[in-house]
Formats: C-alpha cells, structure tokens, sequence
C-alpha cells in the first residue's frame, strides 16, 4: 500500500504540473523527487528501492507502450485502455489475491537449507512438504538433501503451479491453499513465508504433524518460541527448526551430532527466536 500510494500520488502530482504547463522535464524531475523523498522513509533497502522504482519503470512501460502501438496501429495510434488489463491479468494470475496475504514469491536460494538432511535424520523415503512453493527452488534445496524423499509442493497460484510442475517432474505439485491442506502424513513441512504467518504455521503442524515431525522455516522464526535447532549455512539467512511433540527437544540433543559442510548448528534451549523480514 505505501508503495501504491507512493506511485498514485507522484503520477498525481505529475499530471497537475503538466495542466499547469510545466516542462514535461521538470515534472517528471519533481514527481522523480516526491517518490524518492517517500522512499527513504521505508524500513528496508528492498522496499526503498521498489518503492523508488515505481514511478520510473511506470513510465518506461508507457513508453514501451507508445512504441507498440505505433508498431501496431501506425504513428498517432494509441492502444485501447483495455490493453492494459492484460499484464494486469497475468500479474493476477500469477500472484492471486490470497498468496500476498502469506508471502509474496521469493525463491529458497541454492545452498539455503545445506545441513538439513543431516541434521534431521530423516529415513528414506519419507514425504515432504514444501507449502507455498513457489517456482520450485526450495522444494530443488530440499531435494539436495533429502535425495530419496518424495517431495511434494504446494501452491496457491495456478500459473506458478504449472510452471513448477513443469519445472520439477520429479516433484509431486498440486495447486491449493496451504492452510486447508492436510499436513498430518509429512515427515517434515518446508515454509518460506513471512514472520506473520510463523505462529499460524506452528500451531498448524502441532495439531496434524506427528510427533517428531518437522516444521523447517527460511529466515522467519516463530516468534516468543525456542526452536529445536538453527542451521546457520554460511553467507545465508537462519533456518528454523521445530520438532513436533513432547520431548522432541531431548530426542533432537541425541540426533544433533557433528555437521555437514560449513553449516553451523544452534541447540538454543535458552535463546529467544529472532525474526526478520523479505
Ligand atoms: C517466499 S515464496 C517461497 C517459494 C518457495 N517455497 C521457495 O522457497 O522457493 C512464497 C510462496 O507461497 C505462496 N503462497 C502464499 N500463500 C499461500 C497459501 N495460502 N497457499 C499456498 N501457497 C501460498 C506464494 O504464492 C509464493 O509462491
């Protein structure tokens, strides 16, 4: 919303000033001024610059938009207002409206989850969940250490669910919402979703998971609980791990053990859950 109404107010401002017969250079300086004025009170370096983005890359698509229709219909021409509506589908297709409650679609890095397989032990064969995945690269992570496991992904966006199956043959990926989806037969449930959605997550996988299952976040801690574990791979953000059941925590000291690569693990009975964001 910040950003949206960053857009609309510079957009706004723009089209006041060239009522007022400003120079088309000037305008766009000021409106170019106004979004980066806006997008410096933003938290993070990633919402500074979409932010900041927004009214440039507007601009580039009208112009790109001049130019097709120019192509298409000839000097003069203007493509219909509805043309617009396309992208605006294929974003909606892409993104629907209930996925951007939960996190919007941001990829599990390679080498995010090395440490994983080794630290939880689980046998051959067993089932995973990856809920929300996206275009596959934390169901591919999963797999990297989880070779025998059958892998399975679920996704609320049908366009980016076709694309993963395509993308991941070896998966089993089913469009759906993760929240109604029953996660009891998983030996562990893979989530890269955003800080808000942790506590829901926990209490999902602890009412349906077995004991001694796994509830593994990217990045986003449950917060006001100690996790199991916290896989700290080198150069990447911290995996959480959640053991489901009483007396995981003393099962999980006995499987620990030495780790794999440059991993590092945390066992923090005592520590509080950090969190961060996208
Ligand atoms: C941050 S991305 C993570 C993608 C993938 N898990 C990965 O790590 O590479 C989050 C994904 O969750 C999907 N998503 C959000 N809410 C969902 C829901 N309620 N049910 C299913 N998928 C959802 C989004 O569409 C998005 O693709």
């Amino acid at each position: 919303m910040p950003a949206l109404l960053t857009w609309l107010a510079a957009w706004a401002l723009l089209r006041v000033l060239s009522a007022g017969g400003l120079l088309p250079a000037w305008g766009a300086a000021l409106g170019l001024g106004l979004v980066v004025a806006l997008a410096l009170r933003r938290a993070s370096a990633w919402r500074r610059l979409i932010v900041a983005a927004g009214l440039p890359v507007a601009a580039l698509l009208q112009s790109l938009a001049g130019w097709v229709s120019s192509r298409l219909i000839g000097a003069g021409g203007t493509l219909p207002a509805w043309a617009w509506l396309l992208p605006a589908a294929l974003l909606l297709a892409a993104y629907p409206l209930r996925a951007w409650r939960d996190a919007p679609v941001f990829p599990t890095p390679a080498l995010a989850l090395r440490g994983l397989g080794a630290l939880t032990a689980l046998p051959a064969g067993a089932s995973l969940l990856d809920a929300g995945c996206g275009l596959g690269q934390g169901m591919a992570a999963l797999r990297t250490e989880f070779p025998s496991a059958r892998i399975e992904g679920i996704e609320w966006s049908g366009l980016l669910r076709l694309a993963t199956a395509a993308r991941c043959p070896w998966a089993s990926v089913r469009r759906g919402d993760m929240w109604r989806a029953d996660w009891s037969r998983f030996a562990l449930v893979y989530l890269f979703q955003r800080p808000e959605s942790m506590a829901r997550a926990l209490a999902k996988a602890e009412a349906e998971m077995a004991p001694g299952a796994w509830l593994v976040s990217l990045a986003f801690a449950v917060p006001g609980r100690v996790p199991s574990a916290v896989l700290r791979p080198s150069g990447a953000s911290p995996v959480w791990l959640y053991r489901v059941g009483a007396g995981a925590l003393e099962r999980l000291s006995a499987c620990a053990g030495p780790q794999s690569g440059s991993a590092q693990v945390d066992n923090p009975h005592n520590k509080p859950a950090r969190s961060g964001r996208h």
